[in-house]
């Protein structure tokens, strides 16, 4: 069931927060200079129960977030270039991507279209779908519901160690895939996956890409929410997303996936110590749900 009333209160937390570029915007976000030229905007957002699981064991998804809060995820797709998530995500939820109007109901379509300075006439703002797969060997082109994606086959994010056979036939079905630098700090230890900062780098240098919401799931989550230096900038600048939105839902799951899952030492260790810090945390209650929205410590 649809509230009418979610859409223009997602609207109004999240407008002046996301910079989304429109000719018009209301209420007016930060102005174009605050988008890095070279580096997008980028926010996080999961829905987590209140004892911290975002699936269910084994991997297997976890639906929490009640009509409200969903609505209020799908205004900020509306708000956002690209959409982007883990080939596990893929795997596991056959995700489509899009900005639905069937949950944001006619009311809250004509407000977001009024955001965007968009006139009535217009189709709803798709973000561009991007996966991130090291080795292009998982993405499962053959049934993915991305691949057909309204706003064109995806953009696949992989590393030096993809193979070749996959690209060409991801290729001649109009999938873009993008090589980036390998890093060994996400969640697998050793094994080189996607440098993510690289990644968010070439989306805006060869697609335009300047706002990137980073949905799921738990492993892209938990590589961004560390901190760590960019490998891209010299300047040692800490890559971290400018936006984190948690719907957190009143229940109780008991077992299952977190966002951040400490290994080795640093499970030992705990605290906040290596992972990001937030600032300006705003609150809002949609339906029976708390939207925490905070941006990041950059020092
Ligand atoms: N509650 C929510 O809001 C929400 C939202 C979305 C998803 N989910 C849940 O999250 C679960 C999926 O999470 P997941 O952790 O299995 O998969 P994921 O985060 O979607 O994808 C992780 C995979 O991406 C690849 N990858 C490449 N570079 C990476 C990097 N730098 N950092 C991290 N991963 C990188 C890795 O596989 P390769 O190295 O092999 O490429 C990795 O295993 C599902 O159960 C889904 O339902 C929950």
């Amino acid at each position: 069931m649809n509230s009418p009333h979610a859409p223009h209160a997602a609207i109004a937390l999240l407008a002046h927060r996301i910079p989304f570029v429109s000719p018009n915007p209301i209420p007016s976000p930060p102005s174009q200079e605050s988008l890095n030229p070279t580096l997008p905007f980028v926010t996080v957002t999961y829905a987590q129960s209140l004892d911290g699981f975002i699936a269910l064991p084994d991997r297997r998804p976890l639906t929490i977030s009640c009509s409200e809060s969903f609505a209020m995820t799908h205004v900020m797709r509306t708000m956002h270039d690209a959409i982007l998530v883990g080939v596990g995500t893929v795997l596991g939820d056959d995700p489509r991507l899009t900005s639905r109007e069937d949950i944001l109901g006619v009311e809250g379509v004509a407000a977001v279209k009024r955001a965007r300075g968009e006139p009535d006439g217009a189709g709803l703002h798709h973000p561009r779908p991007v996966v991130v797969d090291s080795t292009l060997t998982k993405f499962p082109y053959q049934t993915s519901r991305l691949m057909g994606h309204p706003r064109g086959k995806p953009i696949v994010l992989t590393t030096t160690r993809y193979s070749q056979e996959r690209r060409t036939t991801l290729e001649s079905l109009g999938v873009e895939v993008v090589v980036c630098a390998d890093s060994r700090d996400g969640a697998d230890g050793d094994t080189a996956q996607v440098d993510l900062s690289d990644g968010f780098c070439k989306l805006h240098a060869h697609f335009g890409i300047r706002t990137i919401m980073v949905e799921g799931g738990a492993r892209i989550i938990g590589s961004l929410l560390r901190r760590r230096k960019s490998s891209t900038d010299k300047s040692e600048q800490l890559v971290a997303p400018q936006l984190v939105v948690v719907t957190v839902a009143p229940t109780f799951v008991g077992n299952g996936v977190k966002v951040i899952e400490l290994t080795g030492e640093s499970k030992v260790v705990g605290g906040s110590e290596g992972l990001v810090q937030l600032a300006d945390v705003e609150y809002r209650q949609f339906g029976r749900d708390m939207v925490v929205v905070a941006g990041v410590k950059m020092s």
